[in-house]
């Protein structure tokens, strides 16, 4: 099966997984997405990458999430086929940075800046979390849908011990600037993630947050290179107005 193949298959499953949602109203932006992503893909033209980067682990991770005894939906298997085929990238640059962090966030895009099909207003693609890597607490503008193809995930949405684990076909939204973490278990994850826009235009700001030995809490805010990496350009306070628009308490 072609790439172009590949892809009409991820954007039908996809289709046919947010149209079962139909009964959550807040998913209704990404099935309208959906709905023009699947009207336009025939005449879409692919922007396949001529050279893709090899990084370290990345075909053994998706091998293990591969597997053929995984219990799955369609459109989990149809990520997962196209998976291979795409330009993965580390999503983090920067020196000072965890390198356990860095090697374990891995990401493609199928629509975005770099992605097969070229997008300012709409990245989908898919994000790949090594083995026991803690992502965070951090926020963005842009509105994030996840779908969990393979591995678990445990996400929380406040800086609270409580948190959702996701496994293999489950749904996970995350509403425009609400902190969220996450956290994979011993096994890697594989996720696709849908970023809408919110009021402005892609990317919008994405902070991380960290509290210091005093238990203040600052942020540093990232912005996003021209190759879809991000690096750290601004550090703040977190101020109480910050906290009540972050969904903190
Ligand atoms: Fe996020």
């Amino acid at each position: 099966m072609d790439i172009k193949s590949r892809l009409e298959e991820c954007i039908n499953f996809f289709h046919a997984e947010l149209t079962l949602c139909t009964n959550q109203p807040e998913l209704n932006r990404f099935r309208d997405t959906f709905d023009t992503l699947l009207s336009n893909i025939k005449k879409e033209i692919l922007n396949i990458p001529k050279k893709v980067e090899v990084l370290p682990k990345l075909n053994e991770y998706l091998s293990y999430c591969d597997n053929p005894e995984d219990k799955e939906s369609n459109l989990s298997v149809a990520l997962k086929n196209i998976s291979k085929s795409l330009d993965w990238y580390k999503i983090l640059k920067g020196a000072d940075l965890d390198k356990n962090l860095v090697d374990g966030l891995l990401a493609t895009q199928i629509y975005g800046p770099r992605g097969l099909i070229k997008s300012n207003n709409l990245y989908f693609g898919l994000f790949l979390i090594a083995p026991n890597v803690f992502y965070p607490l951090h926020q963005h503008e842009a509105l994030e849908l996840y779908y969990v193809c393979s591995g678990d995930l445990k996400i929380s949405h406040e800086t609270k011990k409580n948190h959702n684990n996701l496994e293999s076909g489950d749904f996970s939204l995350t509403p425009s600037n609400q902190i969220h973490s996450l956290e994979t278990t011993s096994k890697p994850c594989l996720l696709s993630y849908i970023w809408l826009p919110n009021e402005k235009s892609l990317p919008g700001k994405s902070w991380w947050w960290v509290k210091n030995k005093n238990k203040i809490w600052s942020r540093v805010l990232w912005q996003r290179n021209s190759d879809s990496t991000w690096k750290i350009i601004n550090k703040e306070i977190i101020t109480e107005k910050i906290f009540k628009e972050s969904g903190f308490f």
